[in-house]
């Protein structure tokens, strides 16, 4: 069945309140639910109470107390008919923790109990209205075994508890805040606690709990500052307090997703709460500061403003994201944060926009909503509202979220709802701006710059490739932020912000030197593909010399891209090809030697643009050669530069372990050179690879100098990769990363070596960070995956396949890389297909694998 949109209708029924009865068990659980419900005046009256429920039978149904049978299922669902206008409804269900493998509704990871319930888990653990618009007060009450569960959490505040004579204990938990049922959490088990406090601007004492397992208790630190850090921030920033007594993060180690925002009590993948310096890298802290800041900022942006609909997800997730990435940005430096979010968006979110799942922030159908949790919805999502911000300033964006907020406080929200508070608090006018939630596909924007004179005329023109359901699109307001600089001085007369609105427009300005090179949607102001005809000497030019750090990363990019583009499509001689590598050597040449730039951004211009994104520039890629044009590229570079990148390396090196940003730029930069001497001089490299590893007290440098060794036919490599499991076997985060290292390698016997992996000891298929860190890596991989003989492509069908069945949310996570096909040259394309064929003639097929399966073969 497809969902859509335009179908919406309020639910006939309001359920002011729940309370929720559990006797907790691994093996089996039981849940009694009262719900008091009533007419809701705001709908069409219906009779018929519909209550959702997923692979659920009742074992009792009392309407007002009494046991009735005027209940009937249909398909999953439980329909009761009521006479009246208000009733109780009490329903009784039975469930099995340990067998649910799917991890949503109530589940058991690693002896303990916990809940995954957004979008549609809720309905695994009881019939309800399941959906964001129903918003109910939840009183939960817990009973289960005091030593298997000492531990017993809900949303809320924490009202009472106490204990039986039989081993057993109990505990009741309240939140005042109305919610829908996404936002329901449980968790019961043996834990222990970091605790903390925060006091609120307005002077109110929260107590903070950080839930983990035995022995990761050393490991919490960094969340719990991340946590305090992100409080603050929301208050200084957004105005936005915390509104509850208690506020608990629990840390389970089998999980679908990142975390989740359940109001009160957070539920988190281990991944993104757990670090020190022995076992986590910079990377990883960076990524516990955002995803608890994400999760916390959800209060506001979530649940005390909610989604009407699923349509809505963006409403969430995408002010929600930009909220995360602005807070990063203010902890650490702002311009690398930036180039980071804008290479996960130009990685992930511009395939997806230009393949068969391309569909708008705000979708317009769906059959399994698990599929839309995507960069589309959530990155893209983030740049429309940032876009917003950078139209109007940060006091209007400012005035626009508080109105938005107040407005809607205790509401199940749309985005026309934030759109109009932005036009009425921020100013802006958004008719035509409202498109961008429309209308799928990167928008391309060609500018050609003409002289007259002592004027300057800029030609722009934007373009909306066709995109599945949507062949033809209007123009959008594109805000770009530009400077004209002076070829001779290196100076610029200021940066201007301009707003292509139509299909074509022309831009004059006046008293510019004549052929000043154009810097152009400097910062990333639009989420568009530029197509500028830069010349290379312009581009080095750039990457020298512009003072917006995002500009120059995009100028060594697109030197880059330009370059290797030209050689994939065999339009070079040797002689271009000599010129075009001695360009990009001199720009890098200039970018190791500039003493002004810190190690964290000169980190960032060392990144070479990924196979992905240089796929994304062709029509149809031809994996193969891209992977060996870059590669070659590498090499010469690492060639020609040896003694400066071996000297960069020397440098960073004798810098001491610590977390401030001179500190991680050193890493970052260290890991970076020795990446590109493996192409260059790959002795060398193994050489002082093993040196690195051997040296390393943080796991940041012993990482990447496993990763460098991972591709390497070196004896060190296996030396290191069994020293490294040795030592780390029994922590399942750095394991993980154990099996991404080689999952991810370019060496030659990759496809064999994730093969043996798969039947490691430590592999499950249980486990989604144990799946994805071989597995995705290993979609990520473009020498792996794309193997000519297809073999990498049946790899993945066959996990999608063997996956499906056990936990679909997760196995329809490796469909888009098959997806991909139609953009792929003909021999793969055809493979990729075969693959996909398969897959969707197996019987049985989860709706989540299907629907993508199904999109993909368009
Ligand atoms: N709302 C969560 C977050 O972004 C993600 C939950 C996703 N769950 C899912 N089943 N797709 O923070
Ligand atoms: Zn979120």
């Amino acid at each position: 069945v497809t969902i859509r949109r335009e179908d919406y209708r309020p639910f006939a029924w309001l359920v002011p309140e729940v309370a929720l009865d559990f006797t907790l068990g691994l093996d089996e659980t039981l849940v009694e639910a009262r719900l008091a419900v009533s007419r809701n005046p705001a709908a069409q009256a219906d009779p018929v109470l519909r209550l959702n429920g997923d692979g659920l039978s009742p074992i009792e149904v009392r309407v007002d107390g009494e046991a009735v049978n005027s209940w009937v299922m249909e398909g999953a669902d439980l329909l009761v008919t009521l006479p009246g206008n208000a009733h109780n409804v009490q329903i009784t269900t039975r469930l099995a923790p340990s067998d649910n493998t799917q991890l949503m509704g109530l589940y058991a990871s690693s002896g303990m109990l916990c809940t995954q319930c957004e979008a549609e888990g809720f309905r695994r653990i009881t019939f309800f209205p399941d959906r964001p618009d129903v918003l109910s007060n939840y009183r939960v009450r817990m009973t289960g075994d005091k030593a298997l569960f000492p531990v017993l959490l809900s949303n809320g505040n924490c009202t009472d508890t106490g204990t039986h004579d039989d081993g057993t204990h109990w505990a009741e938990w309240h939140d005042p805040w109305p919610k829908p049922s996404y936002l329901f959490a449980l968790v019961a088990g043996d834990l222990v606690v970091n605790k903390d406090s925060f006091t609120t601007m307005s002077g109110r004492k929260v107590d903070l709990g950080i839930y983990v397992r035995d022995g990761d208790l050393d490991r919490t630190a960094h969340a719990m500052e991340s946590l305090k850090q992100s409080m603050l921030w929301d208050e200084r920033v957004f105005g936005r307090e915390y509104d509850l007594d208690t506020f608990n993060i629990v840390a389970v180690s089998d999980f679908n997703m990142g975390a989740m925002e359940n109001k009160g009590l957070n539920v988190f993948n281990t991944k993104y709460v757990l670090a020190d310096a022995e076992t986590a890298t910079d990377g990883d802290y960076d990524g516990i500061e955002g995803v608890i800041g994400h999760e916390y900022f959800h209060n506001w942006s979530g649940n005390r403003v909610t989604c009407r609909d699923w349509f809505q997800l963006s409403l969430k997730e995408g002010f929600t994201v930009l909220r995360d990435q602005l807070f990063s940005q203010d902890m650490g430096s702002e311009p690398v944060k930036r180039i980071e979010d804008v290479r996960v968006l130009r990685g992930v979110q511009f395939p997806e926009d230009s393949g068969p799942l391309a569909h708008p922030i705000r979708p317009d159908s769906y059959r399994e909503i698990s599929n839309f949790y995507t960069a589309t919805v959530y990155n893209k999502g983030a740049e429309v509202i940032r876009m917003m911000r950078s139209m109007c300033g940060e006091q209007a964006f400012r005035k626009g979220c508080d109105l938005y907020f107040d407005r809607h406080d205790g509401e199940a929200a749309t985005c026309e709802d934030f759109i109009k508070a932005m036009e009425d608090g921020a100013g802006l006018d958004l008719a035509q701006f409202r498109l961008w939630y429309s209308q799928a596909g990167t928008p391309r924007v060609s500018i050609r710059m003409e002289a007259e004179g002592d004027e300057v005329v800029l030609h722009l023109s934007q373009d909306i490739p066709a995109t599945p359901d949507q062949p033809t699109k209007q123009p959008m307001p594109i805000p770009l932020r530009i400077a004209l600089f002076d070829r001779a001085t290196g100076a610029h007369g200021g940066e201007q912000l301009i707003v292509l609105d139509k299909a074509q427009d022309s831009f004059r300005f006046k008293g510019v030197s004549s052929e000043p090179v154009l810097s152009v949607n400097r910062g990333f102001t639009a989420p568009v593909a530029i197509e500028n005809q830069t010349s290379a000497e312009d581009l080095v030019f750039l990457a020298a010399h512009d003072d917006d750090p995002f500009a120059r990363y995009e100028a060594m990019q697109e030197l880059v891209v330009t370059h290797l583009k030209d050689a994939v499509g065999g339009n070079l001689s040797e002689q271009d090809r000599q010129t075009g590598r001695e360009a990009i050597g001199r720009a890098l040449a200039a970018v190791l030697a500039d003493d002004r730039l810190d190690d964290l951004m000169r980190g960032e211009l060392l990144i070479l643009p990924s196979n992905t994104y240089l796929a994304e520039q062709m029509l149809i890629a031809d994996p193969g050669a891209i992977h060996h044009e870059r590669q070659g590229l590498r090499a010469w570079l690492g060639e020609q530069l040896e003694a400066e990148f071996v000297a960069l390396h020397d440098r960073a090196s004798a810098v001491p372990f610590s977390l401030d940003a001179r500190a991680r730029g050193a890493r970052k930069v260290k890991t970076q050179a020795l990446v590109y001497m493996a192409s260059g001089n790959p002795d060398l490299a193994a050489q002082m690879a093993a040196g690195q590893y051997d040296a390393a007290d943080n796991m940041t440098d012993r990482q990447g100098a496993l990763m460098v060794l991972a591709g390497l036919q070196s004896a060190q490599r296996t030396h290191k990769l069994l020293d490294f499991y040795n030592r780390y076997h029994d922590n399942e985060l750095v394991i993980d990363k154990w099996f991404a290292i080689q999952a991810g390698s370019l060496h030659p016997q990759v496809l064999a070596h994730v093969k043996a992996l798969a039947d490691h000891p430590q592999f499950t298929l249980k486990n989604p960070n144990r799946v994805r860190s071989l597995y995705m890596a290993f979609a990520a991989n473009p020498h792996g995956f794309h193997a000519e003989d297809g073999e990498g492509y049946r790899m993945i069908a066959d996990l999608i396949l063997a996956l499906d069945p056990l936990n679909p949310q997760t196995a329809a996570r490796f469909v888009p890389p098959l997806g991909r096909w139609r953009r792929i040259e003909p021999g793969r394309a055809a493979l990729m297909r075969g693959e996909l064929e398969r897959i969707a003639a197996a019987d049985n097929l989860s709706r989540d694998t299907h629907e993508q399966v199904a999109r993909s073969l368009g």
